[in-house]
């Protein structure tokens, strides 16, 4: 695994003089204290590449040994051509097939499953599993209820095999329910409502928000995909060394941890740094939580997502490193 974010921090302060907002607010809705912005200069496959080239060099691949390539994001440096192949480019992966994923927060989970079964159905040998998103670029700078909340990064996995008497990935579940798009969006600058002066000047390529609708089918359906990715793993919640959830609101974590009745102490969290990095939050927090020695060889690790679409999923692995 790999990750990387921007240098530039945000904190709540230089929110204070951007919005009307407080730390005291952010930090008691969201568990939020800052996040990092990327430049004016630095795209998604900027923050992409970086993160993985972390990842090849932990697991001591080459970018000629992948088959695949996968990133994950709502941010694509351009409508298409799509940022894996953008990605493809800046390491040099000739061999790899490549192509975007669109599932917002829940976009690393959705592309380390897709991965998954290439690699189950002998298609693939190596991918390359990254969630990367440039949120700040697609953020109302006026809109309070929502530019708070998150921020820019790229999280990264390479996946092969299980070695042999090892379990790798043992269950994913995965849901979504289309009905409910609005409530969390980008209403212009696609084809239904192409960008115009109008659009622009009404900031609809921004992202809208309804949070206090999202919070509760986020509780709701997290806990739930968490509960079916266990059972069909044939697992129990004490099975489990660590959660990696989606980090979208420390409220709605600790919501999920009582819905499990799973003490905090063995949730990975994050969201305090980053804010909501969406389809990087997951592949982010897996990377520090390995990289300073919290996630060990042989421990049982569950991720859960939340994200627009809605999109959910849920996947229990054997951590393998
Ligand atoms: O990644 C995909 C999943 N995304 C999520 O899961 C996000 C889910 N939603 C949330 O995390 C929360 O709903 C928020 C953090 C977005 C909002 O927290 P909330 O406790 O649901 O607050 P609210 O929207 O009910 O707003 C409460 C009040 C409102 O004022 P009134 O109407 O009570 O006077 C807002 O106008 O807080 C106000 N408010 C703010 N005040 C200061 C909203 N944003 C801010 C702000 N600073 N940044």
């Amino acid at each position: 695994v790999g990750s990387h974010v921007p240098s530039r921090v945000l904190t709540n302060h230089d929110l204070e003089r951007i919005v009307a907002t407080t730390h005291e607010w952010i930090v008691t809705r969201t568990g939020m204290r800052e996040r990092r912005i990327a430049a004016a200069h630095e795209a998604t496959s900027d923050l992409a590449v970086a993160a993985g080239r972390r990842a090849l060099e932990a697991a001591g691949v080459q970018p000629a040994d992948l088959d695949m390539i996968i990133v994950a994001t709502i941010t694509p440096d351009y409508p298409f051509p799509n940022t894996a192949c953008l990605v493809q480019r800046q390491l040099g992966a000739d061999r790899a097939f490549c192509m975007g994923l669109e599932a917002a927060c829940s976009g690393f989970l959705y592309g380390m499953e897709t991965a998954r079964c290439y690699i189950a159905a002998g298609m693939a040998q190596t991918a390359l599993v990254i969630g990367a998103e440039k949120m700040s670029a697609v953020l109302d700078w006026t809109d309070r209820s929502t530019c708070v909340l998150f921020g820019d990064g790229a999280g990264a996995a390479v996946l092969r095999p299980a070695p042999a008497g090892r379990r790798g990935i043992i269950s994913s579940v995965f849901g979504s329910d289309g009905t409910l798009s609005e409530l969390l969006m980008i209403p212009a600058g696609g084809s239904r409502r192409p960008a115009t002066a109008e659009t622009v000047a009404a900031r609809e390529h921004c992202l809208r928000m309804r949070g206090r609708e999202v919070f509760r089918h986020a509780v709701t359906h997290m806990a739930e995909a968490a509960v079916a990715a266990l059972h069909k793993a044939g697992l129990s919640i004490a099975d489990i060394r660590w959660v990696i959830p989606h980090q979208a609101n420390l409220r709605i974590i600790a919501a999920i941890g009582e819905r499990l009745r799973c003490p905090a102490s063995r949730f990975i969290v994050n969201v305090e740094k980053y804010g909501n990095t969406s389809a990087a939050s997951i592949g982010l927090a897996l990377d520090e939580a390995v990289r300073d020695g919290r996630i060990v060889d042989g421990d049982l690790v569950l991720m859960v997502a939340f994200g627009a679409g809605f999109t959910w999923g849920a996947t229990v692995m054997e951590w393998t490193g």
